[in-house]
């Protein structure tokens, strides 16, 4: 066997423009399950599933149970293709907004958001709310988060707020890894056991850019002009006690 083929190498067919809806959402799954596996047979609330990818990697290589949750995607598109990957029978589609989630609470062995948390739950509160009510005692919360390593200033500042096509909202929704600790703050009913910046940030980019994606050849434009400089992703697991 060669030991130097890897997991994710199983997964190129789906590093397409027809899957892919950023950096490469599977490479920074892989990373965090490698750094964080879940126990086998859980059931696991994929939120902002996107495509469904994640929760197809979710099912067969952690073999968990899963609940691909999302909200721009229907269920009715995300079934098809869990039916066409052979997965239809550990993964059930849900359209949902994390805002206000159909679950049962302590349900949840974890619940995973990979390039999704920082749509909805950048905002003081959110995770004690919104999120680990649906965690059974000793579940976790397995995010990957785009972010910042710094925050650009002057010209660079100018360039940035072009990327984001002048979105102030969108852009304060990417912080650093030291924000997003002080914004999940300290609990009696939780902890945050890892908070990394995600090893394969070049590799998930530069499988976005070469995608095809007309929003990865914009991105590789502004990465040429410096702005990957300032980008980090986000590795977060928070731990219900
Ligand atoms: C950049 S895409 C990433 C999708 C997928 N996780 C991946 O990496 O391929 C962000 C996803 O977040 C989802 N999303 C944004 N806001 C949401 C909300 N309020 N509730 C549920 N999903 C949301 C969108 O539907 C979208 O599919």
């Amino acid at each position: 066997m060669n030991n130097s083929i890897k997991r994710i190498d199983n997964y190129k067919e789906y590093f397409t423009k027809e899957y892919l809806m950023g950096p490469n959402s599977l490479r920074l799954l892989d990373e965090m399950l490698a750094k964080y596996p879940l126990k086998e047979g859980g059931r696991v609330m994929d939120l902002g599933c996107g495509m469904g990818i994640t929760s197809m990697f979710l099912a067969k290589e952690a073999k968990v149970n899963v609940f691909a949750t999302d909200l721009w995607i229907s269920a009715t598109q995300n079934a098809e293709n869990f039916k066409k990957w052979g997965v239809d029978d550990r993964i059930i589609p849900i359209h949902a907004d994390a805002n206000d989630l159909p679950y049962a609470e302590g349900y949840f062995d974890a619940i995973v958001s990979v390039d999704a948390y920082h749509y909805f739950a950048a905002k003081k509160g959110y995770m004690q709310e919104k999120m680990l009510p649906y965690l059974k005692k000793g579940g976790v919360l397995v995010i990957a988060v785009p972010g910042l390593k710094e925050k650009p200033v002057g010209e660079d500042y100018e360039i940035m707020m072009e990327w984001f096509e002048g979105d102030k909202e969108a852009y304060e929704t990417f912080q650093t890894r030291e924000w997003w600790v002080d914004l999940i703050g300290k609990g009696d009913d939780f902890e945050i056991v890892m908070d990394i910046d995600l090893d394969c940030f070049d590799e998930a980019w530069n499988d976005w850019f070469i995608s095809g994606h007309e929003y990865g050849i914009k991105d590789k434009r502004y990465f040429d002009r410096g702005m990957g400089e300032y980008l980090s992703f986000i590795g977060l697991v928070i731990r219900r006690i």
